[in-house]
């Protein structure tokens, strides 16, 4: 299906042909290069659907533990990342249809975080999940505005606090999913960028934060806007928390991102150089367009950048001290979301492969990106139609490219076993959103998916909606793969990195 041919590539030389990590990059664990592994996949709970969206609509009848109910539609899931004893993922969602104050029930209302069991127990009040933010006291919630998200969820190792959006979710010394975790010990704290030279105002706008392993950095993006050009830069800062600031809004206990450094390198941002009439790719050229995660090991973030062939957009990891690229993905389909192992050998990846949606672009390979510059905007809009994705998790082993230069290696579809029905686990329908996330200790990884509605399906649209099969028709669902054959890696702590980033 794919040509291996390099039909341009005679003109092109690469600067970086040897990838001198290629040899010190295999680990022995990891010797099997693309057979199949066992994985069992299996759909957790949520709370229950109430068809009645208005103010106590969410009844007794539909949840009798009065713990909030989400809409079939509405729910806005995303799911995050495990808690450290890999027992509790971590989720974002809208509770709907809450009786009004003084019930109790009216705390599940609106956009809260929740953890949902992964091994099948219960929480001592009988539910799967427990809300965290549910009922924080209003004082505790800083800077809390009515269109803040909670994209993202990351839990940090200490199994206290989320990073959700650009907040902070805190349990203090509790345990997130301790009985000793109730809503009045929760805070949540906004973080801050401060991009004014007198340190006022609200600060910069931040966006698709990753925590970095070692739970004191994250990666964010910022869109930038001069005249009518709309750039985005990456940057990588340290989380400083500030009981009692005096300076900048909210002036709210907060976190402070500081020694913040752009992810983006003067000297080595040009993918193509000239000489004469021979052009030169850089491989080697730091193209941060987005940074969208942090290395399980702690060294080196991931982004989507310029492609290295024409129309293929995948995944590229630079080192934070080195500023070495090394490209990541080398299927030909669109990826996007992904995770990479606390190892650092395995990533889960969302992509379309498995609707060869983008093969009419990108199925030939080895063309050189000559046209992408222009083009890359367009080519990533149609990797999904409006609301229906295309995304399947895909995993993908970090060290078959490195060792063997197999760039038709697409890594094993974790959701393959299944008959395509409908509700099945891989049904076709059933689309899959960002992040996906693996368990500390490696043998497990969360991800959601959202069915096709409409107008994506249904009325003049010749797709016909499918029906969903999921409790209370619900159309997102939180799904947990389990990799049954894998040994639980050792959890080792990430000592924090430096602050600096030589080359950004
Ligand atoms: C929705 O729930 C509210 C509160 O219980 C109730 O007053 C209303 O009649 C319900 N609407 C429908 C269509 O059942
Ligand atoms: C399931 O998870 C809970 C919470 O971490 C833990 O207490 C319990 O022992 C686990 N049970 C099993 C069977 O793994
Ligand atoms: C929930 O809401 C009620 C009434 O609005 C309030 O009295 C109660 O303290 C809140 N918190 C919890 C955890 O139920
Ligand atoms: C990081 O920021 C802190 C607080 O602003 C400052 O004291 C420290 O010197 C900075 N470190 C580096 C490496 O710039
Ligand atoms: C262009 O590349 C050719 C072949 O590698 C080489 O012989 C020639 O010197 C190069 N020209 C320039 C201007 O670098
Ligand atoms: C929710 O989705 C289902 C299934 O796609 C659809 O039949 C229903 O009309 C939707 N409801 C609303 C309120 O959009």
């Amino acid at each position: 299906m794919y040509f291996s041919t390099v039909i341009l590539g005679a003109l092109i030389t690469t600067a970086a042909h040897a990838n001198p990590r290629a040899q010190e990059s295999l680990h022995p664990a990891h010797k099997r290069a693309s057979a199949n592994e066992p994985i069992d996949v299996i759909e957790l709970p949520l709370p229950p659907v109430t068809h009645n969206e208005t103010e106590g609509g969410c009844t007794r009848q539909v949840n009798p533990h009065g713990t909030g109910c989400i809409g079939a539609n509405s729910s806005n899931l995303l799911s995050g990342n495990f808690l450290p004893d890999g027992n509790h993922v971590t989720a974002s969602l809208v509770f709907t249809g809450a009786p009004a104050s003084p019930d109790p029930r009216s705390n599940y209302s609106g956009l809260n975080l929740i953890i949902v069991r992964t091994n099948g127990t219960l929480f001592p009040n009988g539910d799967a999940w427990k809300c965290i933010t549910c009922g924080v006291p209003a004082d505790q919630q800083y800077g809390f505005t009515s269109s803040m998200d909670y994209q993202y969820p990351q839990a940090f190792t200490d199994g206290t606090r989320v990073l959700a959006g650009a907040y902070i979710i805190d349990c203090g010394t509790a345990q997130l999913a301790s009985p000793q975790c109730t809503p009045d010990k929760v805070h949540i704290y906004p973080i801050r960028w401060n991009t004014s030279p007198t340190g006022s105002g609200a600060g910069g706008s931040i966006r698709e934060l990753r925590k970095h392993p070692d739970d004191v950095h994250i990666t964010f993006n910022a869109i930038s806007y001069s005249g009518s050009t709309v750039s985005q830069y990456a940057y990588f800062a340290r989380l400083q928390f500030n009981p009692a600031p005096t300076n900048g809004t909210p002036l709210t206990p907060r976190y402070d991102l500081v020694n913040v450094t752009g992810l983006y390198s003067p000297e080595s941002t040009s993918i193509f150089s000239f000489e004469g009439k021979n052009m030169t790719i850089n491989e080697q050229a730091i193209t941060v367009g987005e940074a969208r995660g942090l290395n399980g090991l702690g060294n080196q973030v991931q982004y989507l950048g310029s492609p290295a062939e024409s129309c293929n957009i995948d995944i590229f990891d630079v080192d934070l001290k080195s500023g070495e690229v090394v490209r990541m993905t080398y299927g030909p389909e669109y990826v996007d979301p992904f995770d990479v192992s606390p190892d650092g050998q395995w990533a889960v990846i969302m992509d379309t492969t498995t609707s060869d949606r983008m093969m009419f672009l990108s199925g030939m390979r080895g063309v050189p990106p000559l046209v992408d510059p222009l083009l890359t905007a367009a080519v990533s809009s149609i990797r999904n139609n409006g609301g229906r994705r295309f995304f399947v998790p895909w995993l993908y082993d970090r060290n078959v490219p490195y060792v063997n230069s197999d760039r038709s290696y697409e890594g094993q579809q974790v959701n393959a076993a299944g008959d395509g029905s409908p509700g099945s686990v891989n049904d076709p329908f059933w689309n899959g959103g960002a992040d996906p996330r693996w368990s500390l200790d490696g043998t497990k990884i969360a991800y959601f998916q959202l069915l096709t509605v409409a107008p994506d399906c249904g009325g003049s649209n010749p797709l016909p909606c499918p029906v969903s099969t999921a409790p209370g028709g619900r159309t997102a669902r939180l799904m947990l793969a389990t990799l049954t054959s894998r040994k639980p890696l050792k959890t080792t702590k990430v000592k924090p990195v430096s602050d600096t980033i030589p080359w950004g």
